[in-house]
């Protein structure tokens, strides 16, 4: 799959540098020609001989060809198109952000301004440097430019913690470069509808029922799946969250009848449905014109039940792969089997309020994902982020199979 093509290797400075001499044999060995382009900080991890001589080519750290007084450059234009595929491993907060924010004060990332070809990134770096909220951002929006991102997964870190920002290893990440070559990424051509969000079901003009829901989730969900190549229709309630993706299309809705027919409109289009929004399950039956005003010392609000948008779909499903979400806070398994077999679902994504960091608002979730033929497989609290690639793993995995 990599035999003849042009792999230009950007390498920043992290300590999983020193991994990829493993990455450039394993490419070379695949068959790839390969170029090496090094920042300044990489080459204080892992030495340009080595990779030199294992690429079998000079190995690039500055505009400026190395060889003494040198009036020749290294033409950032010409290494960009030169390559067939441009892939930075590891990739460092620090060139992240610069890759975001168009700087270009070295080589590797005047090359990346000028490259035409896809660009993957692996991130390397510590578990809170990989959480925190600018690094988010930055894998936001290089996604959001079309770039690939090959997630950091979970385990010993180079300051001792443990959790997630390890790069890839260099297997997992020629695997993942040669299933992009072969079909392209695995959802491509699919067509995916999310639901996110809150719904609010009005009282009167200025008040509502609503719940805790951010969307975070199903906007996770969202990206993940235009990240593996799918379309994707993100139906969402009201979320302070926003969403920039070429492949994603925002579909904003308020209330629980909104979103029933929002869903309705998209469904008959749609391979894969994954319902993660906390849709409320009564609305007020009447909706006042007017602000009510304060008078009585008790009030109370006759409430009618609002549509199941998850049933609804079950009971009409042809070739979609229909996942729904349950929440529960008691008899977790039970209670989820049962909307799995009720709703007519594919499968069923548990997250429980008992478990600290998973649900509502915040950026971690822990789930457990049961299928129709109740195979269940839990996992450990992640990132949303993190637990929407799961999820689309297990998904993949069976319309794959
Ligand atoms: O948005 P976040 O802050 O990131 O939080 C994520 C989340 C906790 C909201 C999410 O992970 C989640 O669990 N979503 C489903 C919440 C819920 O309403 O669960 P439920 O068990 O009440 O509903 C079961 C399923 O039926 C869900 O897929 C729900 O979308 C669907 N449903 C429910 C009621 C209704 N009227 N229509 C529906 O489609």
């Amino acid at each position: 799959m990599l035999g003849g093509k042009n792999i230009l290797l950007g390498i920043t400075g992290g300590i999983a540098a020193y991994k990829t001499t493993f990455l450039v044999r394993l490419l070379i060995k695949a068959g790839a020609n390969v170029k090496v382009v090094l920042t300044e900080s990489a080459s204080s991890f892992v030495s340009p001989l080595t990779l030199a001589t294992l690429s079998k080519k000079p190995v690039l750290t500055s505009f400026v060809k190395e060889e003494d007084n040198s009036t020749d450059w290294n033409n950032h234009v010409e290494l960009g198109l030169w390559a067939d595929i441009m892939l930075i491993a590891p990739a460092t907060a620090n060139t992240l952000s610069k890759m975001g924010n168009g700087t270009c004060d070295n080589l590797l990332l005047a090359v990346y301004l000028s490259a035409k070809c896809p660009v993957f990134f692996a991130p390397a770096m510590d578990l809170d440097m990989y959480k925190h909220p600018s690094t988010k951002a930055s894998f936001e929006k290089l996604r959001s430019f079309g770039n690939i991102m090959i997630p950091a997964t979970s385990g010993e870190l180079a300051s001792g913690l443990h959790g997630e920002g390890r790069m890839a290893e260099p297997e997992d990440i020629v695997k993942f470069v040669q299933d992009y070559l072969s079909k392209g990424l695995p959802l491509s051509g699919k067509q995916v509808m999310i639901t996110a969000g809150p719904t609010y079901e009005a009282i009167d003009p200025v008040r509502f029922i609503g719940n805790h829901s951010s969307g975070k989730m199903g906007y996770e969900l969202a990206k993940a799946s235009a990240d593996l190549g799918a379309k994707v229709v993100l139906i969402s309630g009201p979320s302070s969250l926003s969403i920039k993706h070429e492949a994603v299309t925002l579909v904003k809705v308020t209330s629980g009848e909104e979103m029933f027919r929002a869903a309705h409109d998209q469904f008959k289009n749609s391979d894969i449905v994954i319902c993660a929004a906390a849709v409320a399950d009564y609305r007020p039956k009447e909706v006042a014109d007017q602000k009510i005003k304060k008078k009585e010392d008790q009030f109370s609000i006759q409430l009618v039940k609002n549509k199941d948008i998850l049933s609804s779909l079950g009971a009409i499903k042809e070739k979609q792969y229909l996942v729904g979400f349950a929440l529960e806070t008691e008899n977790e398994i039970e209670n989820a089997k049962g909307k799995l077999k009720r709703k007519n679902l594919d499968a069923i994504v548990l997250n429980s309020m008992n478990d600290s960091g998973a649900g509502f608002g915040g950026d971690t979730n822990k789930i457990t994902f049961i299928d129709k033929n109740l195979r269940i497989k839990p996992f450990d609290l992640k990132t949303k982020d993190a637990v929407a690639l799961d999820i689309l793993n297990e998904i993949i995995e069976r319309i794959n199979a």
